[in-house]
C-alpha cells in the first residue's frame, strides 16, 4: 500500500471533510494508495483539538502554512482557505513542490487563477486538482457515461445547477462568504459554480456565450456585534449560455446550456442538479433524490415515458457499501478522494472520471468573468 502523506491547510469544514474521509479510507476496496494526515494548518488553533483527538498520526501543528509546506514528510496538501488566499498559498504550495487538491474557485478571481496556472505551468512534476464531489454519484456517472457513448442524439439542452436555502433566513449572521475582499466579486458563482461546471466540461461542452442575470437579494446581515453589516456578493446567479459540444459527446452541435447558483433557492439544502435533454435520450438527477435517476428514450413516433430508477450504491471505486443502499454527500467525498489519489500515485489509466483540472478553473474564470460583464452592460459576452 502506497501511502501519500498529506497536510492540510484550513482546518475548517472542508479540512475536517477530507480528514474524516481519510479516517475511514478502509471502506474503500481495491486501492493500493491511501492518504495519512500528517502536519495540519490553520490560523484558529481552537479547531486543532478535534484533529488532536482523532489522528495520532499528525505531527505538527501550526498557523504559519510555511512551516507545514518546509517539512519534507508533506507529499501532499489539501487546501481550503477563504478565496482571497487561493492565489498566494496555492502557489507556495507549488513551489514548496507539493502536490495539490486545492478547492474552488481556485483563485478568488481571474487574474489569481492565471497566477495559480502560471506556477503550474512552472512546476510539471507537481499534481494539481481542483476539488468538485458531485459528479461522484452513481446516477452522474451514468448520465456521464450516456454522454460517452453517445446516446443523446443531438442534444437539445443542458440545466446544471446547485441550489442552496441557507441564505433565505435574512437572520443569519454575515460570514467571509458574504464579502468581496474575501469571497470576491462572483459571489455566489465563485462559491458554487465549478460544481456546476465539472461535468459539461469534462463531457467537452464548452460555453462560448453567456447572458448572466445575477441577483443581490438580503442587502445587510447582523455582524459579530450585532450591528447589521452590508452583504456584497450576488446571491444568485442564472447564466444563459450557447455551448459548444467539442467532443461530440451529442453530435457535435451548439446547444443552450443554463449554469445556475443559488445561495437563496426556498427549500433547496444542498441541492445540485443535471439535467440533459436530447433528441433520443433524456436524464435527470438531483441529490434531492440521492438514489433516483430519471431518464426518457425515444424513438421517431415511439412513446415519451419518463422513467424513474433507484440506481443504488454503484460508485466508481469500489467499496464495501452493499449495492442496494444509499449514496450521499460523504460517499462522494470519499470517491473524490479516492480518484485524486489514485491519479497521484500514477494510476490514472481507466479512470472513470477524475478531478477537475487545472485548465477547467480557466474556463470557469472565463465564464464567471463574463458573466460579470454582461450583469454590468445588460449584454450578451462571448467568452475569452
Ligand atoms: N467542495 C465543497 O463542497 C466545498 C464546500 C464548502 C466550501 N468549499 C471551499 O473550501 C474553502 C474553505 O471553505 P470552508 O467552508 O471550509 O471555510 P471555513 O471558514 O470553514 O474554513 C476555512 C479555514 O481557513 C482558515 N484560514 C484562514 N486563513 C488562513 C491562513 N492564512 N492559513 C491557514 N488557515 C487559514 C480559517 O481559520 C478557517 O478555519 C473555500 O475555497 C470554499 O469555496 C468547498
Amino acid at each position: 500500500m502506497k501511502i501519500i502523506r498529506f497536510g492540510i491547510i484550513g482546518c475548517g469544514l472542508m479540512g475536517r471533510e477530507f480528514a474524516s474521509a481519510a479516517a475511514r479510507w478502509c471502506h474503500l476496496l481495491d486501492m493500493d494508495v491511501r492518504p495519512e494526515i500528517v502536519a495540519i494548518c490553520d490560523k484558529n488553533a481552537d479547531l486543532f483539538g478535534w484533529y488532536k483527538k482523532n489522528f495520532p498520526s499528525i505531527q505538527c501543528y501550526t498557523g504559519e502554512h510555511q512551516e507545514l509546506l518546509a517539512r519534507a514528510d508533506v507529499d501532499a496538501v489539501y487546501c481550503a482557505v477563504p478565496h482571497n488566499l487561493h492565489a498566494e498559498i496555492y502557489e507556495d504550495i507549488i513551489r514548496a513542490g507539493k502536490h495539490l487538491l486545492g478547492e474552488k474557485p481556485f483563485g478568488i478571481d481571474k487574474a489569481a487563477n492565471e497566477r495559480i496556472l502560471d506556477a503550474i505551468a512552472k512546476h510539471p512534476n507537481v499534481f494539481v486538482r481542483c476539488s468538485s464531489e458531485f459528479p461522484y454519484y452513481p446516477a452522474v456517472q451514468r448520465i456521464v457515461a450516456a454522454a460517452r457513448a453517445k446516446k443523446f442524439g443531438t442534444i437539445l439542452e443542458v440545466e446544471s445547477g446547485f441550489h442552496h436555502s441557507s441564505d433565505l433566513d435574512p437572520n443569519k449572521a454575515i460570514n467571509w462568504k458574504r464579502m468581496i475582499r474575501f469571497n470576491g466579486e462572483y459571489g455566489c458563482m465563485g462559491d458554487l459554480g465549478m460544481h456546476t461546471l465539472h461535468v459539461p466540461l469534462r463531457l467537452g461542452w464548452v460555453p462560448q456565450d453567456v447572458r448572466a442575470m445575477l441577483v443581490k437579494v438580503v442587502k445587510e446581515r447582523p455582524g459579530k456585534d450585532g450591528k447589521m453589516e452590508p452583504c456584497e456578493t450576488w446571491d444568485n446567479a442564472i447564466l444563459q449560455c450557447r455551448a459548444k459540444d467539442t467532443l461530440g459527446a451529442g453530435d457535435g452541435s451548439s446547444f443552450p446550456l443554463t449554469i445556475t447558483t443559488k445561495r437563496i433557492s426556498p427549500g433547496d439544502t444542498d441541492n445540485w442538479f443535471l439535467k440533459v435533454k436530447g433528441t433520443r435520450l433524456s436524464m435527470e438527477f438531483s441529490t434531492k433524490e440521492p438514489k433516483t435517476m430519471r431518464w426518457m428514450e425515444y424513438t421517431p413516433g415511439g412513446e415519451q415515458a419518463w422513467k424513474s430508477e433507484e440506481v443504488g450504491y454503484v460508485a466508481p471505486f469500489k467499496t464495501i457499501t452493499g449495492h442496494i443502499f444509499e449514496f450521499g454527500f460523504t460517499d462522494a467525498i470519499l470517491q473524490m478522494w479516492a480518484a485524486f489519489c489514485v491519479e497521484l500515485s500514477g494510476g490514472a489509466t481507466g479512470l472513470a472520471f477524475g478531478c477537475v483540472t487545472p485548465e477547467e478553473t480557466r474556463v470557469s474564470h472565463r465564464l464567471f468573468t463574463a458573466a460579470l460583464e454582461s450583469q454590468r452592460g445588460n449584454t450578451v459576452v462571448t467568452l475569452r
